[in-house]
């Protein structure tokens, strides 16, 4: 089988790609990725020179280059590619709209064009937006998105839903928690946390810290994401999560136990605008259907995301200059800055 992914230089598209070539080396893949400041080509190297994968560079919100990509026997999308920084989106949403809902109907209606035998469109538990202390959403649950950056894919979500009712769309739908581990460029919560308490920097808690996310090790959404290729019904919706949120500051504390630094370097700073207080997710489907269960717990997963990040100083110097700097500087300049203020 040939697959087209969308959004491949990113975190869990390069982690998808890696781990799906060494699963079946008797398919192919095309990566379509425009390489936004969140991409990198190293997290490819592994398989960059492979004859069953190739790269090209450009948008998917480019319907001649799309159309043109599909032509080439490809029979299924998996579609990563996305703005994906919620406090970037707060800042300026442009890019998450042109990418996430463009960019996902352009792809949707080349695919549908091409007629490809399967659409896995990769979201987010983001769309249901903050869920009251004991309570999951499962898939039926209502989209109540509370960032431009969820709302952006609550949309794109909509648009895949109304493809598979109107036209018999081959689509699937995942929505995954929070994803961490090796190459999550260090704008997000725990590649952010690791290099900095590596760094000997503090590390920005925003609010109280007391805000739950459940922690999925990538791996774990790459073999939910194969197992919702090979086997998930049409016009349906998947979630993914381990089933154990945690607070930012029980996970952050977890990390710098790890890592035997003093727990000093936590610096709490002014909250995030319209900062959800609760994900969690009924990941009952996935389970009864596909049969699939996480593998690694948060402990485990911690601690190899550590040791991924402490081994590869090179590439998080490379993640952390030039555009992301400035940006970073600037960003929790203003959050400190805003807290004295207060
Ligand atoms: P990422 O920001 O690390 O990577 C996104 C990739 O998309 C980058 O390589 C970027 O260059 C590419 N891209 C952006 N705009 C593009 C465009 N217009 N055309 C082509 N390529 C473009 O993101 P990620 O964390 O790997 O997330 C991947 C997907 O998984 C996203 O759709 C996201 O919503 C979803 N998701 C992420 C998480 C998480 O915790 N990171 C959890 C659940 C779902
Ligand atoms: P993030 O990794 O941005 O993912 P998302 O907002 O998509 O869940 O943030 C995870 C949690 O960590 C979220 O509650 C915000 C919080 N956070 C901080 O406290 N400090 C930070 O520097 C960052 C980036 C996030």
């Amino acid at each position: 089988m040939k697959l087209l992914v969308t959004g491949g230089a990113g975190f869990i598209g390069s982690n998808f790609i890696r781990y799906f070539l060494d699963a079946h080396p008797d398919c192919s893949v095309l990566n379509l990725d425009k390489l936004t400041y969140a991409a990198n080509l190293d997290n490819l190297s592994e398989v960059a020179s492979r004859a069953n994968y190739q790269f090209v560079q450009g948008d998917i919100c480019d319907p001649e280059l799309v159309g043109s990509l599909l032509r080439q026997d490809v029979e299924a999308v998996v579609h990563f590619a996305a703005e994906t920084h919620v406090d970037r989106s707060i800042a300026d949403a442009r890019a998450f709209v042109e990418t996430n809902v463009v960019g996902t109907y352009t792809l949707l209606e080349a695919a549908r064009r091409k007629g490809v035998r399967r659409f896995l469109h990769v979201s987010t538990d983001e769309v249901y937006g903050s869920l009251a202390p004991g309570r999951e959403a499962d898939e039926q649950a209502p989209l109540q998105p509370s960032s431009p950056y969820a709302a952006s894919k609550a949309s794109s979500d909509l648009l895949v839903r109304s493809f598979c009712r109107t036209y018999g769309f081959p689509a699937v739908i995942t929505r995954c928690s929070n994803n961490y581990g090796p190459y999550q460029f260090p704008e997000k919560l725990l590649p952010l946390m690791i290099t900095n308490a590596l760094e000997g920097k503090k590390l920005p808690i925003y609010g109280d810290g007391l805000n739950e996310r459940d922690w999925v090790f990538v791996e774990d959404h790459c073999r939910a994401l194969d197992r919702v290729l090979d086997a998930g019904r049409p016009g349906e919706v998947y979630n993914v999560g381990l089933g154990k949120p945690a607070t930012n500051l029980e996970v952050v504390r977890m990390v710098l136990r790890i890592l035997e630094v003093s727990q000093d370097q936590i610096e709490f700073v002014i909250d995030r605008p319209g900062h959800d207080r609760r994900y969690a997710v009924d990941t009952g489907k996935i389970r009864r259907e596909l049969g699939w269960e996480p593998k690694v717990d948060l402990e485990e997963g911690l601690a190899r995301a550590v040791k991924w990040y402490r081994s590869h100083s090179d590439w998080v110097k490379k993640a952390k200059s030039g555009e992301y700097r400035l940006y970073y500087e600037r960003f929790y300049g203003n959050r400190r800055a805003s807290l004295t203020q207060l």
